[in-house]
């Protein structure tokens, strides 16, 4: 049974404009917002539900860079994602494996490699580099990164970039901006 969520704003295709690809971003990359889109998530259903709509934005090359702190909803929002995604494995945290690999499939039925990264544990870029890190970013499936603020270098200027900010137990405010140059943060 779907239950239709009201939501503050829902993303809309419509919001993505073809913007020349990041630098360091394979030339067939786009998709990025026009306009940030601001969530306020009530629960963990709502949060999985804002990245379950999320996830049709994403494609190959797509990188969705998270930023927000321990227990903030990150990994929450991804397991939307994947549903979107048709992932069928249950999402957990790669802290130990750092990068996880899964199949996805896109809108257009195309599969998809999804890495999930949980860059934690990581103390900065060459980190990233040494474990294969580019390979996965810079290559044609989609990242979704934890702790992106770890690994500055691959979050490149096509990714998307959702912050989650904790308003209380249970309502988080979720911002997801894309674009080139990068939205301003307050
Ligand atoms: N509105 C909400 N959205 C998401 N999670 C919520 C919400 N309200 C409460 N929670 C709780 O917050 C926690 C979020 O956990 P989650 O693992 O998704 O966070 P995280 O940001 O990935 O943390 P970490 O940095 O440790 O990886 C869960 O325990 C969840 O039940
Ligand atoms: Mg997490």
């Amino acid at each position: 049974m779907t239950k239709k969520r009201q939501f503050e704003r829902s993303i809309e295709t419509s919001d993505i404009k073809n913007f020349p690809p990041g630098e360091n971003a394979p030339a067939d990359c786009r998709g990025v917002l026009n306009i940030p889109a601001v969530f306020i998530s009530s629960s963990p259903e709502e949060t999985f539900a804002i990245g379950e709509n999320f996830s049709n934005l994403l494609e190959k090359c797509s990188i969705a860079a998270f930023f927000g702190p321990l227990g903030s909803g990150k990994t929450c929002f991804i397991k939307g994602i994947a549903r979107g995604l048709g992932i069928a494995e249950e999402i957990t945290s790669p802290t130990f494996g750092i990068i996880l690999e899964y199949s996805g499939t896109l809108k257009n039925g195309n599969s998809v490699k999804v890495y999930h990264i949980d860059a934690y544990r990581l103390r900065g870029n060459d980190d990233f580099y040494a474990i294969g890190g580019e390979e996965a970013v810079f290559g044609n499936g989609i990242s979704i990164i934890e702790w992106s603020e770890n690994i500055p270098d691959f979050i490149a200027p096509h990714a998307f970039r959702i912050e989650i900010e904790i308003k209380s137990a249970d309502k988080r405010l979720i911002r997801i901006y894309g674009g080139q140059p990068p939205m301003e943060h307050k």
